[in-house]
């Protein structure tokens, strides 16, 4: 009797404490960004900062004293971030709450008005802020783009570019666009950039793919903005580099998760994920670290250069420059 008590409470106890063991040996490979070095008169600006990664990385550079601005869609949100922030960590850096909907140009645009008013210039712009939302929901951006291609590249392609004048007189300044190891799952089809295509068949087969074309595209069009930014602000002093957090624990999807899903998958979930704050690590690493001063166009993983899979190819990344600044500029989806 006590023999099979014993078993029963030694199976559970060992699965878990197997798992915990199996985690912690992965998470050595996971880097972990240490650097004190006081970021005080800096000014960092990060889209998407009151949850998730983007609020991780603010959390790490205030403690370093940056002043941060918290660019997000719901100011609540990001006032109840700073709250929270400013309890852990009384004598941390400024952190300002401004309302930025990527979703709409004139929300930019106004964003953009307040922050020029306000900043003299900006040390360091984090493009984090990024949305996944199943195909077969159509969802668009307030300007009538598909959600992945409007939120995750056209407005932070705008808010940047709106942006270049404050970067320029911050320099030595940088651009730090968070994309994802899933943009080599990507393809541009300027043909159908708003996936008309894609969202009929999502919506007929009522079931998602493994991996959703419309944010897997989105993030290769983080990396080729990236790459042609880098490039035109070559000898300007400010840098550009992409960077993928690795799988991290976040919000991110929200859309996507149902409850059963949880259950089903909490071994890659306990395994396989970071938390955010792991993610964070290469984000705050590119934003921060002087030892890549200088050095742009580059993608980062666990802190350290990443070679793509995805054949880069020039004329997609010029096309995709013109094609988004065509698209900005019509402020709706017009035939290419
Ligand atoms: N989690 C991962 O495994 C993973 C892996 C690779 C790359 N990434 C990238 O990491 C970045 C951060 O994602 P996360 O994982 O931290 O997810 P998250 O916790 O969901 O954070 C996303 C942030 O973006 C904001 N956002 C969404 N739509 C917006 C809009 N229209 N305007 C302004 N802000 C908006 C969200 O605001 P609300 O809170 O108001 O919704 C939230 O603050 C994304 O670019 C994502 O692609 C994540």
């Amino acid at each position: 009797m006590v023999s099979s008590t014993v078993v029963y409470a030694a199976v559970p106890i060992s699965v878990i404490v197997a798992i915990g063991l199996i985690r912690k040996w992965r998470s050595r490979s996971w880097t972990k960004y240490i650097c004190n070095t006081c970021l005080r008169g800096k000014t960092f600006l990060i889209t998407g900062a009151n949850s998730g990664i983007g609020l991780e990385t603010a959390k790490a550079l205030v403690k370093r004293k940056a002043r941060v601005i918290f660019a997000c869609r719901d100011l609540n949100k990001a006032k109840n971030a700073i709250a929270n922030i400013r309890k852990e960590q009384p004598t941390g850096g400024e952190m300002i709450p401004m309302l930025l909907d990527l979703s709409s140009f004139e929300s930019i645009e106004k964003f953009v008005e307040i922050v020029k008013a306000g900043f003299h210039k900006i040390d360091v712009l984090i493009n984090n802020a990024g949305v996944v939302v199943p195909l077969d929901q159509d969802a668009k951006t307030k300007d009538g783009f598909e959600i992945h291609l409007g939120v995750n590249h056209l407005g932070h392609y705008y808010l940047t570019n709106l942006l270049l004048d404050h970067l320029k007189r911050g320099a030595p300044s940088r651009v730090v666009v968070v994309s994802s190891t899933l943009h080599e799952k990507g393809k541009i089809n300027f043909a159908d950039l708003n996936l008309k295509q894609e969202i009929e068949d999502a919506k007929r087969r009522k079931g998602s793919r493994r991996h959703n074309p419309g944010y897997c595209n989105s993030k290769l069009m983080n990396c080729y903005f990236a790459r042609a930014l880098a490039d035109k602000l070559s000898g300007t002093g400010v840098d550009v580099n992409t960077c993928c957090p690795g799988f991290c624990y976040t919000d991110l999807f929200r859309n996507s998760i149902r409850w059963y899903h949880y259950i089903l998958m909490a071994p890659v979930f306990l395994l396989f994920m970071r938390s955010a704050q792991q993610g964070a690590q290469t984000v705050v690493y590119c934003a921060s670290d002087y030892s890549i001063e200088g050095s742009s166009g580059k993608f980062y993983r666990d802190c350290e250069p990443y070679d793509s899979k995805y054949p880069f190819d020039k004329d997609e990344e010029i096309k995709l420059w013109n094609v988004s600044d065509e698209l900005v500029k019509a402020r709706k989806p017009i035939p290419l």
